[in-house]
């Protein structure tokens, strides 16, 4: 009898892991999607390939998106995450979100964040309270400024 149950065991946290599994890619290359308004360098590919190392190659790039038909691969300095309200449906379109290597947004003084907000919308409600560079006007200087997570990001520079 316990063996039968043993395996039952083993059969459900099997069948659990493919369905993360699954449930990960999908969130990480979405089909007719897009992320408007953060592509800092758009490129021409001629052949059909991995595009992830040309976004690995950019200390900056959190995901790209990728024109099938064009061939265009856009690279992004946000996630969808940090920035929903640009993510919108383009059927030509797939978003590929940055899997390897990917710099926490707000981590270096290249990208600064906008706000605390938009740092733990990017990187997850874990998000350590420390320092970060924002620069929350867009002036193109970042400020090392302490985001206390406590408060989900709603500092004196919460605001977008
Ligand atoms: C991100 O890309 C946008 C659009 O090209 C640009 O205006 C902005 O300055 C970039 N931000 C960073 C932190 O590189």
């Amino acid at each position: 009898m316990m063996w039968i149950f043993r395996y039952f065991l083993v059969y459900l946290s099997f069948t659990n892991l493919v369905t993360a599994e699954d449930q990960c890619r999908k969130e990480i290359n979405i089909r007719g999607m897009t992320l408007k308004g953060f592509v800092f360098k758009r490129m021409t590919v001629a052949a059909p390939r991995n595009f992830d190392f040309l976004c690995e190659r950019e200390i900056i790039c959190q995901s790209y998106n990728f024109n099938r038909k064009e061939q265009i691969c856009a690279l992004n300095n946000r996630t969808k995450d940090a920035r929903p309200e640009n993510f919108r449906s383009d059927p030509v379109w797939f978003y590929i979100r940055r899997l390897n290597g990917k710099a926490p947004l707000g981590s270096i003084p290249e990208l600064p964040a906008r706000s605390c907000r938009e740092i733990t919308a990017s990187e997850g409600k874990n998000t350590a309270s420390t320092k970060y560079w924002l620069d929350p006007s867009g002036t193109g200087k970042a400020v090392l400024v302490y985001c206390d997570m406590n408060l989900e990001g709603k500092s004196s520079l919460g605001h977008r």
